[in-house]
């Protein structure tokens, strides 16, 4: 069937208490497709899950009030994205919160899993205005009805080092990516680009640069979001020209801190099969500066070298803590 949505049939298996207990979540990886492999598409490193529907993809019809929000992956996607479900639906729409899981509220566009509904589809059966719409693809691969339409888009980017560390573990607990290897291989393929979705590099800054074309984009960091949240808030409701009160944002706030998400199974990814917590959960640590307890001092100060190369000609600064 293709109307099968990644949760169905969990719930046998899955707690469904609030409290989420990372042990409870058997995961039969006999079970499981093995682990897809990376291909080169178009000079940037990609698996078929997010390639199949290429077609659909390219060929997706926007709304002028769709909101995109990209990123690379793990970078804070699913934290931005709770935010806007929030400020746009939870005064209307409470129960949507408590019932649909967040990759259902905010489809993942260019995912393709056999059996479940493709990102195409379930954008396509949204029936909220705005429709939020997730995507990790690289600027140059966003269809092009996206921009044809003037579409507002919010890209969250992340200082390399904690998205690097963040990626490893999520590659570990995840199936339906590549094995990562140890870390320090992964370490190095992350700075040559053979991830899936390609280069850090090449998708931060080429996101950064659309800014000059496409004046509708919201270029947000997750250093930022962890510092002050409400602030944060603040920019993102003036831009989308919201008028929410001083409470609903306030409120906003508190429903999106990192514990109430890691708790919280409609946001924490705990519906979804192809994830093992037992081995590192989805919402892991949610901090800046992680990668202290990850990189050597070696291969930092060979981090820093290949970084300060790659980022040289660009305007866009990060910062690794906060
Ligand atoms: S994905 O798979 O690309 O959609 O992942 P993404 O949501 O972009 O990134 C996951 C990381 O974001 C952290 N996260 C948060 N941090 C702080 N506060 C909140 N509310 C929050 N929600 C998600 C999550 O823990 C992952 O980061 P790490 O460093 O691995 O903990």
């Amino acid at each position: 069937s293709t109307t099968r949505t990644p949760q169905d049939g969990l719930d046998e298996t899955k707690p469904t208490d609030t409290q989420l207990e990372e042990t409870d979540m058997p995961v039969d990886m006999t079970m499981l497709p093995p682990r897809p492999k990376l291909f080169d598409f178009h000079g940037v490193s990609m698996i078929n899950y997010f390639t199949d529907n290429w077609e659909n993809i390219q060929n997706f019809k926007a709304r002028p009030d769709d909101i995109l929000i990209a990123t690379y992956p793990k970078a804070g996607t699913t934290w931005v994205s709770c935010i806007l479900d929030l400020l746009y639906f939870s005064l209307t729409q409470r129960e949507r919160q408590t019932s649909s899981p967040i990759h259902e509220r905010v489809p993942f566009l260019e995912i393709q899993i056999p059996t479940f509904t493709t990102g195409t589809d379930l954008a396509d059966s949204l029936e909220t205005s705005p429709r939020l719409i997730k995507t990790h693809l690289p600027v140059q691969f966003v269809p092009k009805s996206f921009w044809e339409q003037n579409c507002r888009v919010v890209y969250v980017a992340r200082n390399a080092k904690d998205n690097a560390v963040s990626y490893f573990h999520f590659d570990r607990m995840n199936f339906a990516h590549p094995e990562p290897g140890d870390w320090s291989s992964f370490l190095q393929r992350f700075m040559d680009g053979q991830m899936v979705f390609g280069s850090w590099f090449n998708h931060v800054t080429g996101w950064w640069e659309r800014r000059q074309t496409h004046p509708k984009l919201h270029y947000m960091f997750f250093e930022d979001i962890v510092e002050d949240t409400g602030r944060e808030i603040e920019r993102l409701c003036s831009f989308l020209g919201l008028t929410s009160t001083a409470l609903e944002k306030e409120q906003v706030r508190d429903l999106t801190q990192f514990d109430n998400m890691k708790n919280d199974h409609m946001a924490n990814y705990s519906t979804v099969e192809v994830m093992d917590f037992n081995i590192s959960p989805f919402m892991r640590k949610g901090k800046v500066g992680d990668w202290k307890n990850h990189f050597t001092v070696a291969q930092n100060e060979q981090f820093d070298e290949d970084y300060d190369n790659k980022m040289k000609n660009t305007t866009l600064q990060f910062r690794t803590q906060v």
